[in-house]
Parts: C-alpha cells; sequence; structure tokens
C-alpha cells in the first residue's frame, strides 16, 4: 500500500505546488517510486500530456495512461482542469481512481486545492497523511487550522506543518507560534529564496536547477527525513575552500 501524502493550506498562493513538486522530485532522486496529481506546474513536456485525470474521471482512459514521466523519473498526473474544477466528479470516482493509482506507486502525492472546496475535502479524505503548508503570517493561521481539523475528522494523520517562506520579515510568526497557534509540529521551515521563482520561470523544478539553493536544501531535508533517510547538505563553497586552503597546506587533497 502507497503512502499517500496530501499538501494541503488553508489560505491559497502559500506554496503548496512549490512544495508537492519539489518534495516529489526529492523523493524521486531518493529513488523512490513517486506519483504527483496535478503539479499543475512547469514539469517538463506538458503540451504532450494529452490524457488528464479529467478524462480518466469520465471513464475515458485507464490512470495508467494519464501518468507521465517527469524530472528524476517522478510520475506526473495532471489533473486537466484544476482539480477545483473537478467539484462535478463523483467522489467515489475520484476515489476507486486514487486508490488504483496508489497501487501503481511507493508514494502519491496529492496537490490539494486551498481552502475546504468539495475537492479539497477530497483530496484531504484520501490522504492518509496531511502536510499543511503556511507562511509565517496571522492571515494564513486560522485557514491553515481549519484545513487541519477537517483532515483529522476525515481520518489523515497529521504529518507536520511546512512553513513556506519563512523569514523574511520582522513580523514573521516564529516556528514555535506557528506549533502553538496550529498544535502540530513545524516539519520543515523552507526559507523565502529568489530561486523559488527563477526555477519556476526556467521550467526547471526547483531541486534540479537549484539543489544548494536554501529552499530547495529545505525541502531535500524533509523529503529525507519523511523516508527516514540521512541527508547530509554539500559542503558549503567556504567549507570546500577552507578544505582546499589546508589541502594545500598539509600537500592533501
Ligand atoms: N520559498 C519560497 N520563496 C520564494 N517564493 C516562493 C516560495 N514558495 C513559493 N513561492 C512563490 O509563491 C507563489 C505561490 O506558490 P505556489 O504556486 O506553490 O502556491 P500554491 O499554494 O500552490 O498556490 P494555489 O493555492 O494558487 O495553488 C509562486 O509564485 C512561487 O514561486
Ligand atoms: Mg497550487
Amino acid at each position: 500500500m502507497a503512502l499517500s501524502i496530501t499538501v494541503a493550506s488553508g489560505k491559497g498562493g502559500v506554496g503548496k505546488t512549490t512544495i508537492s513538486a519539489n518534495l516529489g522530485v526529492a523523493l524521486a532522486q531518493f529513488g523512490k517510486d513517486v506519483t504527483i496529481l496535478d503539479a499543475d506546474i512547469e514539469m517538463a513536456n506538458l503540451e504532450g500530456m494529452k490524457t488528464t485525470l479529467h478524462q480518466v474521471l469520465a471513464g475515458q482512459a485507464p490512470p495508467s495512461e494519464a501518468m507521465y514521466v517527469g524530472p528524476a523519473g517522478v510520475k506526473i498526473i495532471p489533473a486537466g482542469v484544476s482539480l477545483e474544477g473537478l467539484r462535478d466528479a463523483d467522489p467515489d470516482v475520484l476515489e476507486s481512481v486514487l486508490e488504483e493509482l496508489m497501487e501503481q506507486t511507493e508514494i502519491l502525492i496529492l496537490d490539494s486545492p486551498a481552502g475546504l472546496g468539495k475537492s479539497a475535502v477530497t483530496s484531504l479524505a484520501v490522504g492518509q497523511e496531511l502536510l499543511l503548508i503556511t507562511n509565517p503570517e496571522i492571515s494564513s493561521m486560522s485557514d491553515a487550522l481549519k484545513t487541519k481539523i477537517v483532515a483529522k475528522k476525515l481520518g489523515a494523520h497529521v504529518l507536520g506543518v511546512v512553513l513556506n517562506r519563512a523569514g523574511t520579515d520582522a513580523t514573521d510568526l516564529t516556528i514555535e507560534e506557528v506549533q502553538t497557534i496550529l498544535e502540530a509540529t513545524v516539519v520543515a521551515a523552507v526559507p523565502e529564496d529568489s530561486e523559488v521563482r527563477k526555477s519556476s520561470a526556467a521550467g526547471v523544478p526547483l531541486v534540479i536547477k537549484a539543489p544548494n539553493s536554501p529552499a530547495a536544501l529545505a525541502i531535500k531535508k524533509l523529503a529525507a527525513d519523511l523516508i527516514g533517510e540521512k541527508y547530509a547538505p554539500p559542503v558549503t563553497e567556504k567549507n570546500s575552500f577552507v578544505k582546499r586552503f589546508i589541502g594545500g597546506l598539509f600537500g592533501g587533497r
């Protein structure tokens, strides 16, 4: 049985798609068989993606036909329309399709729509694990809390909170404050990072385009933690300079 993780938030625009896509690619880089549902992003080859979840739900294609291979071998299923746009889909059909997908992969990541509409609730109900994405601002908190409560009622286990775009402002909530308000552990703090936007513009996932950027490092660490792997960030420029310097002094390399 696959591990299914719903990446959800209360408020929109907090970084669900960014985290879903890059966490998926990072997990694939660790050798996991990962499927991402509707990371409607920068993944290569979008124009080649003719069959989508939309057709699958309409019974016009089997789920396997809507699966595309992306960076690092991650499998992507485009929704075709936004998941929100699938609100007319029969939730029973959606659930059985998702169950079928889970049989074909090790980790299924559901990039949930914001809020608590029908399709968001469906994805909260289907995912066993909830990763709650939030920004360090008061205005994100009450909706995030609502999402967490609904997910728990639906039987999801709260993996934790990802505090995204952390550390930019003096008015930012601290990790401790977020944990207190949401009554959940912050499992990753992903800093505000200009590389996120750059990689998005380049159409390449951040963890591939800028693997040593602060946000990519935080997401790779989260991926490692989720699957119980150790992740040692690469030596920084400064360290490697020191090493080279010492190596030079003592004749080593
Ligand atoms: N850590 C970060 N640093 C800088 N910019 C970021 C970061 N995370 C996300 N962004 C930017 O914030 C914007 C929203 O991110 P994203 O699309 O991932 O959010 P979302 O929660 O999926 O939005 P929606 O609710 O609309 O689906 C994007 O422009 C993205 O590039
Ligand atoms: Mg999104």
